[in-house]
């Protein structure tokens, strides 16, 4: 799994050399923010590897799904102020809270957000919707009004990708939905009527009263 994104780095780490010796150092700058990413990517995947070994899940606590959004807006934003995308908020006033790994469930909204922003690319007007919910579950919903989703079926799959070699190595949602099944939850995804995609990740919510409602729908 690690091999993957190794070779792409080696991949960005020549293009960046070839773009400095020609002089075009902003070219540059977004390879090593690449290799930057894919870095990121294979702590996560370590990260997982890691905590599978163990077993324990001592990284899982209570998080407020509302900090995650903030926290990974807040990671994403070089790559959001480097385009004109319209992001649109819901959150609830309330926490919602769920059990997990603090950072690989940010992981998750960040891949999210990073497919959304690709996806939207060529779209005129480019909008993301981040809405998080709190019903049986907690919800939070991702939806861009981009290219829309090509196949629906190998979506999830390792190394699907419909992205040029370096743009993309086919592993965010492998990962994400690994992840987000680790919690208990889900993550689907849909096109929506108008164009543009919808991701919709459901955890769990923390609570006594879920817990209760859990256990007697077992
Ligand atoms: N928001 C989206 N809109 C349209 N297609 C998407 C979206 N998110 C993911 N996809 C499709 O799923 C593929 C796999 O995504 P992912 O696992 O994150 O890998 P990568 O982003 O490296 O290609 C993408 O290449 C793209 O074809
Ligand atoms: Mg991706």
């Amino acid at each position: 799994e690690l091999n993957q994104p190794l070779a792409a780095m080696k991949t960005y780490l020549a293009g960046a050399r070839l773009l400095l010796q020609r002089r075009r150092p902003e070219e540059a700058l977004s390879s090593f923010q690449r290799i930057d990413d894919l870095i990121e990517r294979m702590g996560a995947i370590t990260r997982q590897l890691k905590s599978y070994a163990r077993k324990g899940g001592e990284a899982f606590e209570e998080v407020d799904l509302r900090a995650s959004v903030s926290s990974a807006l807040a990671m994403m934003e070089p790559q959001l102020k480097a385009r004109v995308v319209k992001i649109n908020r819901g959150i609830p006033r309330h926490p919602v809270m769920v059990t997990a790994d603090r950072i690989r469930l940010e992981q998750v909204i960040i891949n999210l957000l990073r497919n959304a922003l690709d996806a939207t690319k060529t779209t005129v007007e480019p909008q993301i919707d981040i809405v998080l919910q709190a019903n049986d579950a907690a919800v939070l919903t991702v939806r861009d009004n981009g290219q829309g989703i090509t196949d629906l079926d190998s979506l999830f799959e390792p190394f699907y990708t419909t992205k040029k070699p370096g743009e993309g190595v086919g592993l965010g949602l492998a990962i994400s939905s690994g992840i987000v099944t680790d919690l208990g939850g889900r993550l689907t995804a849909r096109n929506r009527d108008g164009g543009g995609a919808v991701f919709e990740m459901q955890l769990p919510l923390v609570g006594p009263d879920h817990a209760k409602k859990q256990e007697a729908a077992e």
